[in-house]
């Protein structure tokens, strides 16, 4: 089975931009709670204190799943492997759970960064690969040029925001969709459905829009410092949102919110 649908492994802990302490904390929270699936990356410049957390929390290495995503900087024969054999003595690792490219490249051009995850995975780095950020025609040109399985692409996904050519994409391709900004931050707030459907069923704003994106098919990262929040983002498993309540919340994602607006990065492709 693809590792991201573990039923405990859809629910990820996301580390950024948290590290030091305060990272610490947090692991240490969602440790106690039930998560076992953490989520970094060489950008974050936090795996060290990730691979220390997660090292020192007491649950055996093989009941984790630790995905890292390899640094655009770093899609170059020279580099690939070494930074991504960095990223394992960082985490304290012999071999990541999950490696992601964490962006296409600037010039869209994906084959040759693909082929460089693919003899990582060859060389026993990796346990599985994927992608993060990739469009729908990427995941289709991917399909393409890898022979294993490719078990994510990551990508913003929540209310707030129409995804549905990436989720017929990923029916297409096999290459399933999961989440980051699951809660776009915050914004989801603004909007008092989410808090008016959670009174139906005793939950919060937050959970409702973490367990629609969960019945769309598509496995969370959530990140929080506060322990409270750390709870309630797990604690989505419970209940189920009516088809009523799907639709109406399926409507929401017209409003085309995005934390991650083009050009904000120098890799930010041209969104679907
Ligand atoms: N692949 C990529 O390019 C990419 C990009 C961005 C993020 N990610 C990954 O995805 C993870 C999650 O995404 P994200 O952190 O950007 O966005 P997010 O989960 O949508 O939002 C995190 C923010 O929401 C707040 N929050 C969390 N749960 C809450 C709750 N139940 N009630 C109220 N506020 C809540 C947190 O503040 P408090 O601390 O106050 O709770 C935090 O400021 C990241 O940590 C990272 O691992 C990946």
């Amino acid at each position: 089975m693809n590792i991201y649908f573990q039923k405990t492994f859809q629910r990820g802990f996301g580390t950024y931009p948290l590290k030091g302490n305060e990272l610490r904390g947090a692991i240490d929270a969602a440790i106690d709670v039930g998560y076992r699936a953490f989520d970094t990356a060489q950008m974050y410049a936090n795996e060290a204190d990730t691979g220390e957390a997660l090292a020192e929390c007491g649950v055996p290495r093989h009941e984790l799943c630790i995905t890292t995503k390899v640094h655009p900087d770093n899609y170059t024969e020279e580099k690939f492997v070494s930074s991504v054999e960095a990223s394992l003595e960082a985490l304290k690792i012999d071999c990541v759970d999950i490696l992601l490219l964490h962006w296409p490249p600037a010039n869209g051009e994906i084959a040759p960064s693909l082929r460089l995850l693919r003899s990582a995975f060859a060389k026993g780095l990796a346990t599985s690969i994927g992608v993060s950020n990739y469009t729908a025609a990427m995941m289709r040109e991917a399909r393409s040029i890898v022979d294993v399985p490719l078990v994510t692409n990551q990508v913003e996904f929540h209310p707030l925001l129409n995804q549905e050519k990436l989720l017929a994409a990923a029916a297409e391709t096999g290459i399933p969709i999961s989440s980051y900004a699951s809660i776009a931050r915050g914004e989801i707030f603004k909007h008092r459905l989410f808090a008016d459907i959670g009174e139906t069923y005793g939950k919060s704003a937050a959970q409702v829009a973490l367990r629609w994106i969960l019945q769309k098919g598509v496995p969370l990262n959530t990140m929080s410092t506060k322990p409270e929040n750390i709870r309630a983002n797990f604690e989505i498993m419970d209940f189920t949102l009516s088809s009523i309540d799907m639709s109406r919340i399926d409507a929401t994602t017209a409003t085309g919110y995005r934390i991650i607006k083009p050009g904000q990065l120098p890799w930010v492709p041209e969104w679907d």
